[in-house]
């Protein structure tokens, strides 16, 4: 779940003083951009996501990496920590677990910075803050807030609350998900329907594209039983981490990927699956799904099957027709449309 960077609280923060006597290493939580800190002079950065594309980003830029989602206790590197910054996600869980982590990792008397959007909930999560520290300096800029406190002595008992949102947990539907991924507490709608679809109907290799926690791919390997082997592709480590605990099968395999920018070496399916993301934060970002239909194509086998379901709002008509031009609407409902196309 990628956020927003709030680049001009960053640099309201830093006239205002904020940075000043900030020692390194400095861990990051959350954020969307890491390129961006870069320019603020920070050194000795320690960025954790779970994000692919930022893991990669801040691996070339020289930045040590975490991936969120890891067992944190095992983690070396967060017991030298002299300051953390936290971005608020859109996922309130994911949210109130960066925080835990900032003020466990932290060293004692560290400064530790929280920066969102009011949209994102920033004001809820410095209410719990206030709560439990003080002083807590506080700059609203830019439809968000920017705070700085100082990790105290004493953790507070919270924060052992807050650390176990982290944690990979079974929602009321029966399956494990986490903290920041797309659906956490509930199947998608969408999904539901693209998954009736199916059912019965898979043979052979599939591809779950953008498979999250993993529900259509185990509906799939339940309900066809013809299927001989799914490869379910994230972009979200925590999300595959959650489908890797809520699909056994032998026949599932994984692979942590973007595939917006990394070329797979994978092929010959003769399914794709796929509910693609449209979204990068808040934005609408149609060129997402029109990469997630182009890889669909070139590793579907000719005469292979897509089987895609999207909010029906979002012009894919004309890319589908470019690529696909033997498709089917097998479902139209007022938000979301369900096609199945053939790889001619
Ligand atoms: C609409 S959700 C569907 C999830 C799942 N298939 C389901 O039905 O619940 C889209 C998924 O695509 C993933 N995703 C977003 N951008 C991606 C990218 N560039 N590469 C791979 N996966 C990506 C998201 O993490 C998310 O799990």
């Amino acid at each position: 779940m990628v956020t927003c960077l709030g680049i001009n609280r960053l640099n309201q923060a830093q006239k205002s003083g904020f940075f000043e006597d900030i020692s390194p290493r400095i861990l990051v939580l959350g954020c969307p951009k890491p390129e961006a800190l870069a320019n603020f002079g920070f050194i000795d950065l320690v960025i954790c996501h779970p994000e692919k594309s930022i893991i990669r980003k801040a691996q070339e830029l020289g930045f040590q990496t975490i991936l969120e989602g890891e067992n944190f206790n095992k983690v070396k590197v967060l017991r030298s920590i002299g300051a953390t910054f936290v971005w608020v996600t859109k996922s309130r869980r994911e949210t109130f677990f960066n925080m835990a982590i900032a003020l466990i990792a932290t060293k004692k008397n560290g400064k530790i910075i929280i920066t969102g959007g009011k949209k994102d909930g920033v004001e809820g999560a410095l209410k719990k803050i206030k709560a439990l520290i003080d002083p807590v300096n506080i700059i609203s800029k830019s439809h968000g807030k920017i705070a700085l406190f100082q990790r105290p002595q004493h953790l507070p008992k919270e924060v052992q609350v807050w650390k176990k949102m982290g944690k990979f947990q079974k929602t009321a539907s029966g399956y494990f998900s986490v903290a920041g991924a797309f659906s956490e507490t509930e199947i998608d709608k969408g999904s539901l329907l693209l998954a009736d679809q199916f059912s019965g109907k898979l043979f052979g290799s599939v591809a779950d594209l953008g498979s999250g926690w993993g529900y259509l791919s185990s509906e799939a390997i339940k309900n066809s039983p013809n299927i001989e082997f799914v490869t379910l592709i994230d972009s979200h480590f925590g999300a595959l981490e959650s489908a890797r605990r809520n699909i056994t099968s032998s026949k599932a395999q994984f692979l942590w990927a973007d595939l917006q920018s990394e070329t797979l070496n994978i092929n010959n399916f003769d399914h794709v699956i796929m509910n693609p993301p449209f979204h990068i934060g808040r934005k609408v970002e149609l060129g997402l799904g029109i990469a997630f239909l182009s890889v669909a194509k070139n590793i579907l086998t000719k005469g292979g099957t897509l089987w895609m379901v999207y909010n029906q709002e979002l012009p894919y008509e004309k890319t589908m027709n470019s690529l696909f031009t033997n498709y089917k609407f097998l479902n139209k409902t007022k938000t979301y449309n369900v096609i199945r196309a053939k790889k001619t």
